[in-house]
């Protein structure tokens, strides 16, 4: 099964699972990109509004071709209980075949993350979900190993 690692990452929490799943699935991977500063105080600020508000934002082209793969594992971080504008923009945009979602977070929102994505999308394969704290102190790998697991399934 050919299978493409997908995701956002504003801090690195959210890149170092996505690297973590590729790994271990063999995968390809790719970073999504927001045009819009989000970083320092007010890019935080600004950020969370537009995830409250559920807004669209510009994202870089992504280079890989989707119908290329069986199956997509998208990440994002959890932003206002939600996802990120540049997932949210990415999946209005595309067509899936088979999907797995994962999200870190700092201690919640990503069942309701997951909601928003399925509702834009179809039903996940998988889903997992991982606390910031959690990744800091590298407990972590039992939880990637067993999603990496039902992916291979
Ligand atoms: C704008 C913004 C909003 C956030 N909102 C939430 C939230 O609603 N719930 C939560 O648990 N963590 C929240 N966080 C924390 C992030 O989800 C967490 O730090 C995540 O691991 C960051 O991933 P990244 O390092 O890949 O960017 C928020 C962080 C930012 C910057």
């Amino acid at each position: 099964m050919k299978t493409l690692v997908l995701f956002y990452s504003l801090t690195g929490n959210t890149e170092k699972i996505a690297n973590g799943i590729a790994a271990k699935l063999n995968s390809d991977i790719e970073e999504i990109f927001d045009k819009k500063n989000r970083n320092g105080f007010f890019g935080h600020l600004v950020a969370g509004k537009d995830a409250v508000l559920r807004k669209f934002t510009e994202i870089e082209e992504v280079k890989k071709d989707l119908s290329q793969y069986d199956l997509v594992v998208v990440g994002t971080p959890v932003w206002a209980w939600g996802m990120t504008p540049a997932i949210r923009t990415y999946l209005s945009k595309n067509k899936f075949n088979k999907l797995a979602f994962f999200c870190t977070q700092g201690g919640s929102g990503g069942e309701r993350t997951f909601r928003g994505m399925e509702e834009m999308t179809k039903q996940p394969v998988a889903v997992l979900s991982l606390i910031e704290k959690e990744i800091k102190n590298n407990h972590y790998q039992g939880k990637v190993k067993e999603f990496c697991d039902k992916l291979k399934q």
